[in-house]
């Protein structure tokens, strides 16, 4: 059905025909699809849509406009923008402004490994597929990221259709479609670089590779108590990418969970509801019980993606922890006063423990192993016009 629905949504670009692959077929497919990633032994194949096929051509188009200000239509931002390679793929603000100087409500989010999630954005259940969530960059009027609208896409499209390099990348990435620029082309091209972006090269994936002493003493404690029953992290940050918001290419539509949480931020009216300007879930469902519900989200190069949470309102993982510590953050004044461990609607996993200094330097000590050096330095992802 989802599959179907996304054919709906997308037009048919590159035809919706499901392959009926045998097992051989699959993986040989999942081996070639290994080879393309660079996938490191302990990083399972993504699961990737048969509508948009990856290919190296798709990637590299994806490359340059996800880093071409030719993208908004004032020419001034690009995806880059809001989401910085040395930065993990986010930017260092609380909230971002788009092209046109309106602030966002959300926190620009990283990107490392964004293919291993169930659903996108912070808080979307309806966003089953990158395909999906990338119009609103692109075309979300309200607020404005890079402005693209029915009056001026043609303007847009014509400026890499002008670029004698851009009519041949499109045509080695789309073979068997049209000539030209389309805005498909180019949201099928950026979701295969966004795909493309994986982080498998941290101190602690060589230590899951089997080199103890890659993390320290201090990191290995600090990551059982991130998987112990009292700091109770791993029941929503697990797995290879750190998310119960995960699927890869093994995982079934019976398998597959689309999670969302309230972590106690907010209690601002005593009932558990968040700032008017952003209750998660609820955005969309209208549901009071969906009031504060975010998708957990991946926790690796977390120490490079500060500030933190859905609206940027924790600065330090220090102060993440310390929230969590609480059982719910409390905010004594303001318009947003309220207390978080007191709210009806957070998560039961959400519960006051005690920790020491030593315990929560050493949880943090853990989150920066997973710190990926390699990612936020491989040329595969940076700046195509600053080479
Ligand atoms: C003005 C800043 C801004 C620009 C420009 C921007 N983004 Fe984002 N991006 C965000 C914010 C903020 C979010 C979180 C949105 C939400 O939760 O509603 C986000 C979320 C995402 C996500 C979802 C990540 C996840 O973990 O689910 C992807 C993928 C993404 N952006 C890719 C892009 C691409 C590709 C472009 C260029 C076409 C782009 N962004 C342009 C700010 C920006
Ligand atoms: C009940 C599920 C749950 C538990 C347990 C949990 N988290 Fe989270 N975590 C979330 C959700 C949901 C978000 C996003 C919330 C938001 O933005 O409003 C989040 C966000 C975060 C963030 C910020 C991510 C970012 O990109 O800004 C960090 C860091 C984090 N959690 C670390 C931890 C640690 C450390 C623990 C254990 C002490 C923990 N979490 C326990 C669900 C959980």
């Amino acid at each position: 059905m989802k599959f179907i629905a996304v054919c709906l949504v997308m037009g048919i670009l590159m035809g919706c025909n499901q392959s009926s692959s045998t097992t051989v077929e699959e993986s040989t497919q999942q081996q070639s699809l290994r080879d393309l990633l660079e996938l490191p032994a302990h990083m399972a194949v993504p699961s990737i849509p048969d509508f948009n096929p990856l290919t190296a051509e798709k990637i590299q188009l994806g490359r340059f406009l996800f880093y071409d200000p030719k993208l908004s239509a004032n020419q001034t931002q690009s995806c880059s923008s809001c989401h910085e390679q040395i930065l993990a793929f986010s930017d260092a603000v609380e909230r971002p402004f788009g092209s046109t100087g309106h602030q966002l409500v959300r926190n620009s989010q990283g990107l490392a490994n964004v293919v291993y999630h169930s659903t996108f954005t912070w808080s979307n259940n309806g966003f089953l597929e990158l395909e999906e969530q990338l119009n609103v960059p692109i075309r979300s009027d309200n607020p404005i990221e890079l402005g693209v609208t029915d009056s001026n896409i043609e303007e847009v499209l014509a400026r890499f259709d002008a670029d004698a390099s851009y009519v041949d990348m499109f045509a080695a990435a789309f073979p068997e479609s049209e000539s030209g620029a389309s805005i498909n082309k180019i949201i099928f091209a950026l979701a295969s670089f966004v795909r493309s972006m994986i982080s498998a090269g941290s101190a602690y994936d060589q230590y899951l590779l089997g080199d103890t002493s890659a993390l320290t003493e201090q990191q290995k404690l600090g990551f059982s108590l991130f998987n112990g029953e009292k700091f109770e992290c791993f029941h929503c940050h697990t797995g290879s990418n750190f998310s119960v918001s995960y699927r890869d290419s093994n995982t079934t539509e019976d398998t597959i969970q689309y999670p969302f949480f309230n972590n106690g931020l907010y209690n601002v009216d005593g009932e558990g509801s968040y700032p008017a300007a952003d209750q998660g879930l609820y955005e969309l469902t209208l549901d009071l019980a969906d009031r504060g519900l975010f998708r957990p989200q991946s926790l690796r190069n977390i120490e490079l993606t500060a500030p933190y949470m859905h609206d940027g309102s924790i600065a330090t993982l220090r102060e993440v922890i310390e929230h969590y510590a609480r059982g719910g953050r409390l905010i004594e004044s303001g318009e947003n006063a309220g207390d978080g461990n007191l709210s009806p609607l957070k998560s039961g996993l959400i519960k006051t423990f005690v920790a020491t200094d030593d315990e929560i330097d050493a949880v943090i000590a853990f989150l920066e192993s997973l710190t990926d050096y390699e990612f936020i330095n491989n040329p595969k992802f940076s700046d195509p016009f600053k080479e």
